[in-house]
């Protein structure tokens, strides 16, 4: 059977480390409303951060001043959005009507879980500006190209502005250091040109040639009942978790990493990613399982009401009415 929502009401203390929400509980909700798709939305494209220009940066800034000064005790504030990933990543819940610990990442839960978190995320920034077609940016860190020199660095939106700025991260991995999508805590000390190659190297291990079947890619099956953690996929297990760790700070732990602005545009890429692989067919299509396409989330939207949403409705971006500026991505016909 699939997975269901938590019962709000039952929030578990989660072993979190100091000076965090001890229990990173979300608030309890007055009423529960079902998903829909909304058809008056307009598309929204999310831009690769290396390239969006200064009114947007200026206006997503602005985005995150506003979330802050919210109320503590509103969902939408920047804290309480934080605490959403660390509720469901530290086990603040346990699953409906079981005594199992509620976790959605390590699963193939997670990239689902992750595509309704950012859908909410951007529709709550969209609602302080009172602009529907605001967009959240993607760090294209996958992206060696030296003719995007930036894409593979912390973008500097995110180092510029007050806002979007976190200073716990790593201090050694700031530009122009590149990423490291094998880094685990060591520095490998390559140089530049030996890096890229390195990452082109993961990159198309993780999402082409290691990714030939559902399972490999999203990850073991997760289902009502069962433990916890029974396998991520393999852009979760590596990009994905070597970006957490080599950005370090707040963005290195579960309970912490929604604190950092620069975790969603970390995650848009990862969702842009699941894009990219069902368009490289074969046996690369969505999950048909029907636990999986039947399990359930809630998010609070951008009025601050609780949503309960399914997986078979996060399919498709279109539907959900946002797409992503087309970058090349070169990775996908690297040799090793
Ligand atoms: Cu919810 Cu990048 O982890």
């Amino acid at each position: 059977a699939p997975i269901q929502p938590p019962d709000l009401t039952q929030c578990q203390k989660a072993a979190l480390p100091p000076g965090s929400n001890p229990k990173c509980c979300l608030p309890v909700p007055t009423k529960t409303t079902d998903f829909q798709f909304d058809q008056s939305l307009p598309m929204r494209v999310r831009m690769a951060a290396h390239l969006v220009d200064a009114a947007y940066i200026a206006k997503y800034n602005r985005a995150y001043e506003l979330l802050r000064a919210l109320p503590a005790d509103d969902p939408r504030t920047y804290l309480q959005q934080a605490a959403v990933h660390c509720a469901f990543c530290e086990s603040a819940y346990l699953q409906k009507n079981t005594s199992e610990k509620l976790q959605i990442h390590f699963s193939w839960l997670f990239f689902p879980w992750h595509r309704w978190y950012l859908y909410f995320h951007e529709r709550i920034l969209a609602k302080m500006l009172n602009d529907d077609t605001f967009a959240l940016p993607f760090w294209n860190w996958d992206n060696q190209s030296v003719v995007s020199p930036l894409a593979n660095l912390i973008p500097a939106a995110y180092i510029e502005n007050a806002s979007l700025v976190d200073n716990t991260r790593n201090p050694s991995h700031q530009p122009p250091t590149l990423v490291d999508l094998t880094y685990s805590g060591k520095e490998g000390g390559l140089d530049p040109e030996k890096q890229r190659a390195e990452n082109n190297n993961v990159m198309h291990q993780e999402v082409v040639s290691g990714a030939r079947t559902p399972s490999l890619f999203f990850g073991q099956a997760y289902r009502a009942g069962d433990a916890n953690t029974p396998g991520p996929g393999s852009v979760e297990r590596a990009p994905h978790t070597a970006i957490h760790v080599w950005t370090g700070g707040d963005m290195g732990n579960f309970a912490t990493a929604g604190k950092d602005a620069l975790f969603y545009a970390h995650h848009t890429n990862v969702d842009r990613l699941w894009n990219v692989w069902k368009s490289l067919g074969g046996r690369r299509k969505d999950i048909s399982d029907p636990d999986w396409l039947s399990t359930e989330f809630v998010f609070y939207d951008e009025n601050a009401t609780l949503v309960k949403v399914k997986v078979a409705d996060a399919l498709s971006t279109e539907k959900l009415s946002y797409t992503y500026q087309n970058v090349d991505n070169p990775w996908i016909t690297h040799s090793p």
